[in-house]
């Protein structure tokens, strides 16, 4: 499989380990360093910095220049020239649709958008506060319940369906989760709408103009898939042990909820409010790089760009069109931003850690223009996100793969003898 090798010399084993190195498409080479556990030895990377848990031929990102590449095909080309469901198509099945395949797609998951009436039910129980991830995530959860007896996760159809499934009815719970927040009764799907739209039209009862409905596909599509982050490894490593895939997304959108990862919209939004005022911007900035200050500047860094994140551009031309539309050029938080923007690219704390404006920083301006509740943002990423997740699921059971175990440096106490409760 691979004549290129590494060798590894360890103090205490005799020789060198003689180890395979693999090639991909793209990218570092990987060592396979799977035989080292016959030598009585494992691997140790804390946050999975320098370890490829799998093969996949989905996403590619190129950390150091700022390139993301779904299938091969750029996204910004995708963001361009494609749609958000054409997006998913292509994650899904590898390629492009033609327009019968195209038009196929479309109607299965037009078909798929209503819910349940239990899974209306269960959202409604949930307290108005209640965060609407808890509720997505719950409400993800018992579609397990729904679709689990008939579901055949080794049938390569049954898959596919779950896929378009998920997919379709994301946006319908998403809505409701903000409905019920709001105390406002559930909007059911209209049939004349494309996705983005008909999200929108879910949301507010009203039909989107062009530019909302435009701009809120592109924020669909540029979180439809990101290679393995800690949500699509999630979803991976809970689907690997044969769970319910309905299940698996659950465990995703847990994931993906956190600050660090889908919660920095939210996160970049607080952010901005709490700072208030351009002029208390230096302040802020100065805590970020305080090293004895745990606040840092949300929506900045990224684990794998060590560059502009090719979405942000993407992100901020629909950001600056959309307020165009609206005349909302002067909004303050905008104001705000542009120039926390600008310290980052000039800041030799951000210039030398390579901190740059990431998706988040931008998707949470064009989301609060186009009218949606802060709290809401990270459903939106969860929505747009479901393709990606849904694909790599998929991608792993239609080959050869094994349940996720890491193993671990152990650090804990060595063997001891129980002490009885009197004699502690
Ligand atoms: N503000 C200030 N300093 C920062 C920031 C920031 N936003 N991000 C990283 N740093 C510093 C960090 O303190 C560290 O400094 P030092 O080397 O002196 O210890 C250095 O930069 C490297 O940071 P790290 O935490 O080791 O990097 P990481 O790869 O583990 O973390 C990150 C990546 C995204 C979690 C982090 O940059 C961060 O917390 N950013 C803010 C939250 C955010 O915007 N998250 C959204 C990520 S994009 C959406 C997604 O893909 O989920």
């Amino acid at each position: 499989m691979s004549d290129k090798k590494a060798h590894l010399e360890i103090d205490g084993i005799e020789g060198k380990i003689e180890l395979p190195v693999y090639s991909g498409t793209l990218g570092p080479d990987v060592v396979d360093v799977r035989g080292l556990t016959a030598k009585g030895l494992f691997t140790y990377d804390p946050g999975f910095v320098s370890t490829a848990a799998c093969e996949s031929s989905i996403t590619f990102i190129g950390g150091a220049k700022g390139i993301l590449l779904h299938r091969g095909y750029p996204i910004e080309q995708l963001a361009e020239q494609s749609d958000h469901l054409e997006t998913c198509y292509l994650l899904l099945f590898g390629e492009l649709p033609n327009k019968a395949e195209k038009e196929a797609f479309i109607s299965k998951v037009n078909a798929q958008r209503t819910v349940d009436n239990s899974i209306a039910s269960l959202v409604k129980s949930f307290d108005r506060g209640a965060h609407p991830m808890s509720i997505l995530c719950s409400a993800t959860a018992a579609l397990a319940g729904l679709y689990h007896k008939s579901l055949d996760i080794t049938n390569n159809e049954h898959r596919v369906e779950a896929a378009i499934n998920l997919i379709a009815k994301m946006p319908t719970l998403t809505a409701m989760c903000y409905r019920h927040s709001q105390g406002m009764d559930f909007i059911t799907p209209n049939d004349d709408l494309d996705y983005a739209a008909n999200f929108l039209y879910m949301m507010s009862g009203k039909t989107p103009s062009k530019t909302a409905a435009h701009a809120m596909d592109v924020v669909f599509l540029l979180h439809a898939d990101h290679e393995q982050n800690a949500s699509t490894s999630t979803v991976r490593l809970s689907g690997s042990s044969g769970t319910n895939p309905y299940a698996a997304i659950a465990a995703g959108i847990a994931t993906l909820w956190g600050p660090s990862h889908g919660g920095a919209n939210e996160a970049v939004l607080n952010m901005l409010n709490e700072i208030g005022d351009v002029s208390r911007i230096d302040e802020y900035v100065a805590k970020a790089k305080d090293k004895s200050d745990p606040f840092r500047l949300m929506g900045f860094g990224h684990r794998v760009y060590k560059n502009f994140d090719p979405r942000s551009r993407v992100m901020k031309k629909c950001c600056d069109e959309v307020l165009a539309e609206l005349g909302n050029n002067n909004d303050p938080l905008l104001a705000m931003a542009k120039k926390l923007e600008v310290i980052a690219l000039e800041d030799s704390y951000f210039v030398e850690k390579k901190l740059y404006p990431n998706v988040d920083f931008y998707s949470g301006i064009l989301l609060k223009s186009l009218g949606i509740p802060v709290e809401l943002f990270t459903c939106i990423f969860a929505t747009g996100r479901t393709p990606g997740w849904i694909s790599h699921w998929h991608e792993m059971l239609s080959e050869p793969y094994k349940i996720g175990r890491p193993r671990q440096l152990y650090k804990g106490a060595v063997k001891r003898d129980f002490v009885k409760l009197e004699d502690r």
